[in-house]
């Protein structure tokens, strides 16, 4: 298996990469669905960096258990201090994604902010199959990634966009994935079904809201 990235470098500029270059579009992804996710009780929030996300979600649902977890030690002391006095709600996990099982059999909200695509798509496969047995009938999955939209745009713009990031990454944490899962084949095939989506800068950034398809329906 890859090792996984080592984002701890990056945990006190990370906020400031991404204003320089994406300015507030990614955070508007982040959090384009939190006005659905103040029922929530247990959630687990994969690979949020330095937790901003997080810390708005604390902030908006007061009763929410957070399960952050994430390779960089030094991301997860970054979303500690960003929650504050909220971060009692939050146990952390230093693990790779890849290879944890989740602990809390009763997940209704799983988050994923541009995380899945440091993963491949057999990677994001495996992980989202795992998440299904630990998700309540009624638990979301909250996905921001990058993608790849279709026409000229897609190819003079974006790929090429996305590749530098990808090398970027790869110069800076040891990033050894260098282009997009097709992680909505890995969670329609895991159960999972999209039940919205918003695009913005011409495709280039999705916010999606996946719900828990009946077992029935699914085939594990
Ligand atoms: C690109 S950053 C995204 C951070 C944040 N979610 C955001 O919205 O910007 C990816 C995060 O995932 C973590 N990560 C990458 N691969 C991982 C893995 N295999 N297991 C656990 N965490 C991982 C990194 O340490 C980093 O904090």
């Amino acid at each position: 298996m890859r090792k996984a990235p080592n984002f701890d470098g990056l945990a006190g500029v990370y906020r400031w990469m991404e204003m320089a270059s994406f300015g507030p579009l990614l955070s508007r992804c982040r959090f384009a669905f939190l006005d659905e996710l103040r029922a929530s009780r247990n959630a687990l929030i994969l690979g949020d960096g330095d937790g901003r996300f997080t810390a708005r979600l604390l902030k908006e649902n007061p009763v929410v258990l957070v399960d952050a977890l994430d390779a960089s030690p030094a991301m997860l002391r970054a979303l500690v201090d960003n929650a504050g006095i909220r971060s009692s709600r939050i146990r952390v996990h230093v693990a790779d994604a890849r290879l944890w099982e989740p602990l809390v059999p009763t997940l209704d909200l799983i988050v994923t902010h541009f995380f899945l695509d440091c993963l491949t798509t057999r990677e994001v496969a495996s992980l989202a199959k795992r998440l299904r047995v630990s998700a309540r009938p009624d638990a979301k999955w909250v996905v921001s990634e990058f993608a790849i939209p279709k026409g000229w745009f897609g190819w003079l713009v974006a790929r090429p966009l996305i590749t530098a990031l990808y090398l970027l990454f790869w110069v800076l944490t040891g990033l050894s994935v260098f282009r997009l899962p097709n992680h909505r084949k890995a969670l329609d095939e895991a159960g999972f079904t999209l039940s919205q989506q918003r695009r913005r800068l011409g495709g280039l950034l999705v916010s999606e809201l996946w719900t828990v398809r009946p077992a029935a329906d699914t085939q594990l």
